[in-house]
């Protein structure tokens, strides 16, 4: 009998939730939720409203609440959401602190207990999150990943069709670098339906949307007091559909670099196939100057997190 998928996400809170109905209402597997003792209410109850969901929408899944790492064990994918989100004012790189502690302590429980899982990590700041998830459980740089290159290019996607007046179906995007104000969304890499975007959209209006896009997240922290959580959830299950059905998408993911577009030792979101092999291969398209300096500053904002991790 074939094997059920079971995707662990740890983290109930705006981001979990929406991904365990994702889970569920794709039928990618069955999907435990985990959080803190004190949370175990809510991931319970989150878990048992998605399974009544799915009487009226016709889904089969077992989603599961808990506290016990132990209940995690066997995941095919372990998805980390663990951490507190951005509020008004405060930056990602603000967040480090805090939520530095928090990874550390949710590494060491799938570390014991889903040894085997891939890992993808969504918690911020993204770039040195994961950095620290791979330090501290060890594991292949293949299996553990970061969710933000999939949500920035999203972001990018949606504006550039709004410009161009076409629907976000027919628009590429690619955006690289470290999950923060020094993204680079690469115009030369952006296409309609094949058609270079910046033969069909003005260049104050392209500007004007790199901005937008760059300022993404901060922009809905704004509107909401707390960050973005459905297009952050719908980006994690990309990649780990791509996984576990061995899609092998070109996704923009935050892997461990060894000397790829010429960075080693940090995580930085750059194109990767992502198949049944986790982070399979890294792509590398070439950029003009002005995008390879972009990058470079990019990449020495990410050092810099990496760096205060390693005093805290
Ligand atoms: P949230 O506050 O709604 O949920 C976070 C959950 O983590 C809470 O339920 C909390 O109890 C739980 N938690 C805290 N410590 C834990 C621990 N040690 N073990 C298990 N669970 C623990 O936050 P939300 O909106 O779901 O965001 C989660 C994270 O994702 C934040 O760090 C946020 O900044 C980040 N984020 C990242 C994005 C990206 O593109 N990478 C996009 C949007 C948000
Ligand atoms: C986002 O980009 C804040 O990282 C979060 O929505």
């Amino acid at each position: 009998m074939a094997k059920r998928n079971k995707i662990s996400i740890i983290g109930a809170g705006n981001i979990g939730g929406e991904l365990a109905m994702l889970v569920a209402r794709r039928e990618l597997g069955d999907a435990m939720l985990l959080d803190i003792p004190e949370k175990e209410g809510v991931a319970k109850g989150k878990a048992l409203d998605i399974m009544q969901t799915g009487a009226l929408e016709g889904f089969d899944a077992k989603v599961s609440g808990t506290s016990n790492y132990a209940d995690i064990a066997g995941s095919d994918v372990v998805i980390v959401t663990a951490g507190v989100p951005r509020k008004p004012g405060m930056s990602r790189d603000d967040l480090l602190s805090i939520n530095l502690k928090i990874i550390r302590a949710v590494a060491a429980g799938i570390k014991e207990h889903a040894p085997d899982a891939f890992v993808i990590v969504i918690s911020n700041p993204l770039d040195a999150m994961v950095y620290e998830m791979k330090k501290q459980t060890g594991f292949p740089k293949s299996r553990v990943v970061g969710m933000a290159g999939v949500l920035d290019s999203a972001r990018f996607q949606c504006f550039i069709a709004e410009a161009a007046g076409t629907s976000v179906k027919e628009v590429r995007t690619l955006v690289l670098g470290g999950h923060g104000d020094t993204m680079v969304p690469v115009l030369s890499a952006c296409t309609i339906n094949g058609i270079p975007v910046t033969s069909l959209v003005e260049k104050s209006a392209l500007d004007a949307i790199v901005d937008r896009t760059r300022n993404g997240g901060g922009e809905i922290v704004k509107l909401m007091g707390t960050s973005a959580y459905y297009a952050p959830a719908s980006g994690a299950i990309a990649m780990a559909e791509s996984f576990l059905k061995d899609q092998k998408r070109l996704l923009a993911c935050a892997v461990f670099l060894e000397g790829e577009y010429g960075y080693s030792d940090l995580y930085m979101g750059v194109p990767v196939v992502v198949g049944k092999g986790g982070a399979e291969r890294v792509v590398e398209v070439s950029l003009g100057a002005d995008e390879k300096a972009m990058l470079d500053k990019s990449a020495e904002a990410v050092r810099g997190l990496i760096a205060d991790s390693a005093k805290l």
